[in-house]
């Protein structure tokens, strides 16, 4: 039995689609989510400015005493996890694209997979894709702009349907029918994905295969909580918190946190 916390960051928002996995797979367990919105986007940073913004926050959530970490950034994970699992002694969950179902199921061999430029570019990525690319094509599209929108709450403006409209366009004309999100932000968008894409397209994301790691990864090291105390969830932003609890929908308390 472990009451301690399961430590959740992410570069702003969008991991918060990750804690709703693990908070409705895992219910009993307590929380503590990180959401470094003043250095939004990860994307575009550097390696070594992500992997310093990682171990910031890896350290506040182990100072909060986590049992885990889970990494609810692709960008952090592409580029941060090796590091970050070579120097802490807790185990890490990272995300990656969930490029493997879509490779393994696609009919038209060709699959879409919009992430960030950091994500498109680290090495995890690029072993990954090089994996499943021996018999299908893989087009990968930047979501250039898209998180910063998320960030301010701005999911149904003009802005964010000219950019998906852009994006979206060379994927379709080369006939994709999966599409992988490989960003956590982007299952925020899936509602407005789904309306503008045709029937046969399906849209991936990582949220519960992270869930299940997760829960396998306490199983086997033993530290899951069955005690019958309330789990206690923590939700921390750097940024504007009225943000996260409108796409939390108000379910959580969210506090602002100075980090
Ligand atoms: C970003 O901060 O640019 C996006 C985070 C992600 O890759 O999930």
């Amino acid at each position: 039995m472990c009451n301690r916390p399961i430590g959740i960051f992410d570069s702003g928002i969008g991991g918060t689609s990750i804690f709703k996995e693990i908070h409705e797979l895992l219910p009993n367990e307590s929380c503590i989510y990180l959401a470094d919105s003043k250095n939004a986007p990860y994307g575009n940073k550097s390696t070594d400015d992500i992997v310093q913004l990682s171990i910031k926050n890896t350290e506040y959530l182990i100072s909060k005493g986590s049992k885990i970490i889970v990494i609810a950034c692709n960008t952090a994970t592409t580029n941060a996890i090796t590091y970050l699992r070579a120097n802490y002694n807790v185990p890490f969950i990272g995300i990656e694209p969930a490029i493997k179902p879509a490779a393994l199921n696609t009919q038209t061999k060709v699959i879409g997979i919009l992430a960030t430029k950091g994500t498109l570019s680290s090495e995890l990525f690029h072993k990954a894709s090089d994996l499943y690319s021996k018999n299908i094509k893989i087009i990968e599209q930047v979501g250039e702009g898209i998180v910063p929108l998320i960030e301010k709450g701005q999911l149904d403006s003009e802005a964010m349907q000219m950019y998906l409209e852009t994006y979206l366009e060379p994927m379709l004309k080369q006939d994709i029918d999966y599409l992988v999100l490989g960003c956590t932000h982007y299952p925020y968008l899936i509602p407005r994905l789904t309306k503008m894409l045709p029937d046969h397209v399906k849209i991936i994301d990582s949220g519960r295969a992270v869930a299940k790691q997760t829960q396998t990864v306490l199983s086997q090291l033993d530290v899951l909580n069955d005690s019958t105390e309330q789990p206690s969830i923590q939700l921390f932003s750097n940024g504007d918190i009225s943000v996260l609890n409108s796409i939390l929908d108000y379910k959580f308390d969210v506090a602002y946190l100075d980090f």
